[in-house]
């Protein structure tokens, strides 16, 4: 019996994201501006004014992918050095070849074990990262670990859809309609009907700020955009 990517767990989830990043790599950029109708790049701008950088500091962008976060923080931030890391190379590849790839300093990480010191970071940012690691936990004590006391970590993911009246229709475009968009654009249905069942299988934001509390962040917030299908998330290390 042949179980898909959400039902799975431990090395063989972690093994079966990394196989669909693998596979739709080269058409990422191009799926997020559609299904989203362009509105992603507004998030991820909210991403990087949370993260409260300083001019000239040091961000860490896990889960970068194609780079969009830490391009925006370049943008947004001078003089700013940038890391992205990701555990699929290939997705770090495609951002690589864009005209602001040059700017940031790709590196091959698992968020699980990153290979950074204590305290190295300004900032941590992700997009999309905690739906999919097998252990929030860790990947929440491992950014706790490299952000400087007093830095943020600021998360970027989907949340189950809210129980309100635009509940099934907001289902409906996640379950049927994204799986198909991803069909046509990637030929990788299997990909975009793991994005909406991950999503609403994941933990809510209200247990996810918990679960930031309990890594041992403080001042730890939330907003939720599109419809409250999105949730940025940001925490303090304290001093
Ligand atoms: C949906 S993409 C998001 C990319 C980018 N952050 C963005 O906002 O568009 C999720 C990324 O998380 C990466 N990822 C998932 N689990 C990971 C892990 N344990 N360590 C490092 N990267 C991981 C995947 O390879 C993929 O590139």
């Amino acid at each position: 019996m042949t179980h898909s990517t959400e039902q799975l767990t431990g090395q063989a989830r972690a093994e079966a994201v990394n196989n669909i990043f693998d596979r739709i790599a080269h058409r990422y950029d191009l799926m997020n501006r559609v299904m989203t109708f362009g509105m992603d790049r507004g998030w991820r701008r909210f991403v990087i004014q949370q993260a409260q950088l300083p001019r000239g500091g040091k961000l860490l962008d896990i889960a970068t992918g194609t780079g969009d976060i830490a391009f925006e923080g370049h943008a947004q931030v001078p003089d700013l050095l940038a890391v992205g890391a990701d555990f699929v190379p290939r997705m770090m590849l495609v951002g690589r070849e864009r005209p602001q790839g040059r700017y940031i300093r790709w590196t091959t990480a698992d968020a699980l074990n990153l290979p950074y010191a204590d305290q190295s970071f300004d900032a941590v940012t992700q997009g999309f990262l905690l739906r999919n690691v097998i252990d929030i936990p860790r990947a929440l004590s491992e950014q706790f670990r490299v952000v400087k006391a007093g830095g943020r970590v600021v998360s970027l993911d989907t949340t189950p859809p809210s129980d309100n009246v635009l509940r099934p229709f907001v289902v409906f475009y996640m379950t049927k309609i994204i799986p198909l968009i991803g069909q046509v654009l990637t030929g990788q249905r299997d990909a975009y009907s793991y994005l909406p069942n991950s999503s609403i299988g994941f933990k809510s934001a209200d247990v996810l700020a918990m679960m930031m509390r309990d890594a041992g962040f403080v001042d730890v917030q939330y907003r939720k955009f599109n419809f409250g299908t999105i949730a940025i998330h940001w925490g303090t290390r304290p001093k």
